[in-house]
């Protein structure tokens, strides 16, 4: 009958018509890499001035498979390395056929800098980032486009790369350390990077391939005790690490906000699209094991895979020194008393499907909420979607207050400073905040792709 019909139609439009990882025979278990740096063409000290341009590269990743990224400079994820106090000073040649933008993902910038979807750079113009690294700011972060509709392309064809803040007095410095940026790849049976499908434009895109440094399933070495700096650069897919209790120990040394008051033993840990962490992790013996995501289920819609375990990368465990943790890594001061409490509710609508955020879709020229500068708030963030969103907000890190979910809360026991967090179906997030700069300041989902769909609003600082 009709309907039925119909929904067949639907299903088929809606099937995955991806290859699977096998078909490209990329290599795997390779040594992982470490990323290229952006060369500082200052000569001055405490300054830091770079060109990032955007441009197509080949990138041969077999002989048969050489798709088309675009990369910064050429270069898979670079990676900007930086002290507090530095001078940044960036300079964008877009040699896209787009607009596009850089925003500076953790670092409290003011909007006028922070490559907001308002201040596009055109194709074959020139834009300049210059912004002082203020003392609030050290950690792993990372920079991305936030071009108008455009962000989650741009992410997916490559552009994006890390940005560390480096504090001299750091008491973790003297442990080796490896950046371990994931991401997407999401190939066409061309091998060329593929379009969205219906299914990524509701769920989010997630691809064939989840990467470590561009490098799928690459082989990481452990020697004894080192830092891990962990970024999501996924445009959805979530990282539900499962740590082996008995090959290693794991400790929380950092989050989006930098490095925590104490560390925290683990041996699980959540990172949604665009959050980062820092663990601290010693190997207990010499086996191999191998980095997990455990399956995790964010009630993804329509005709999609159940949820498995996918390995991101094997660990080879040589023998290395250990090294004692200090038991204190950071002194956090908490934000005081609210003077403002805002309510922010996610929901979605079917046939359109759309994303909302207090019942709208984004608006460039819409102001969500004006709030003054220095005032601390109160923002609530409830999630009635029927499947798991993330929450980001532009500006100063935030404070986790609590989450709520079915009358029970939980609320983490240590300062906890965030820029993205996850918000599981109706649950409330509570967090403060205290904007630093005037201006327009972006909060929305990370799962890029809602984002795009209008999952985002705009604050301005007054
Ligand atoms: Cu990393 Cu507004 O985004
Ligand atoms: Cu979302």
């Amino acid at each position: 009958d009709h309907s039925m019909h119909n929904m067949t139609d639907m299903q088929s439009m809606m099937q995955n018509k991806m290859q699977p990882a096998e078909f490209f025979n990329l290599p795997k278990n390779q040594p992982l890499q470490a990323l290229p740096l952006v060369k500082n063409l200052s000569q001055e000290s405490g300054e830091f001035k770079a060109e990032l341009n955007p441009m197509l590269t080949e990138v041969a990743l077999t002989e048969q498979v050489k798709p088309t990224f675009w990369l910064y400079n050429g270069m898979m994820l670079p990676v900007i390395d930086v002290n507090l106090g530095d001078k940044i000073d960036i300079t964008v040649n877009n040699q896209l056929t787009e607009p596009t933008t850089i925003h500076w993902h953790g670092l409290s910038v003011p909007p006028s800098q922070d490559g907001n979807p308002h201040d596009p750079i055109l194709s074959q113009q020139t834009g300049r980032y210059q912004f002082d690294i203020t003392s609030d700011m050290s950690g792993s972060h990372w920079f991305h486009p936030h071009t108008h509709l455009l962000t989650g392309k741009q992410v997916a064809q490559g552009l994006a790369g890390l940005f560390i803040v480096r504090d001299p007095n750091d008491p973790l410095q003297h442990l080796p350390e490896q950046n371990l940026f994931f991401s997407d790849l999401k190939l066409d049976e061309t091998g060329q990077i593929a379009p969205n499908d219906m299914l990524d434009l509701m769920n989010g895109r997630e691809g064939q391939f989840a990467l470590i440094n561009g490098q799928w399933q690459p082989e990481v070495t452990l020697s004894g005790t080192e830092r891990w700096r962990l970024w999501n650069g996924n445009s959805a897919r979530y990282l539900n690490f499962d740590f082996p209790e008995d090959s290693v120990e794991v400790f929380l040394v950092a989050t989006d906000g930098g490095l925590i008051e104490k560390p925290i033993k683990l041996s699980s840990l959540l990172l949604t699209p665009g959050e980062r962490a820092e663990i601290v992790i010693s190997s207990k013996d010499l086996k191999p094991f191998n980095l997990i995501s455990k399956a995790y289920d964010r009630d993804k819609m329509g005709p999609v895979a159940k949820e498995e375990d996918i390995i991101l990368a094997s660990v080879r465990v040589v023998d290395g020194k250990k090294i004692d943790l200090p038991s204190n890594l950071a002194k956090l001061t908490a934000l005081g008393e609210p003077v403002v409490t805002r309510q922010l509710i996610y929901t979605e609508e079917m046939m359109p499907m759309r994303f909302l955020i207090n019942g709208k879709s984004h608006d460039m020229n819409r102001i969500d909420f004006t709030a003054k500068k220095g005032d601390v708030e109160l923002w609530e963030v409830t999630n009635n979607s029927h499947m798991d969103h993330n929450f980001h907000l532009h500006g100063p890190q935030f404070q986790v207050v609590e989450f709520e979910r079915n009358g029970v809360i939980t609320k983490p026991d240590y300062l906890l400073y965030k820029d993205t967090i996850n918000i599981r179906p109706g649950e409330t997030l509570r967090i403060l905040t205290q904007q630093n700069h005037l201006g327009i300041r972006m909060y929305h989902c990370h799962v890029l792709e809602h984002e795009d769909a209008g999952m985002m609003g705009q604050l301005e600082v007054l």
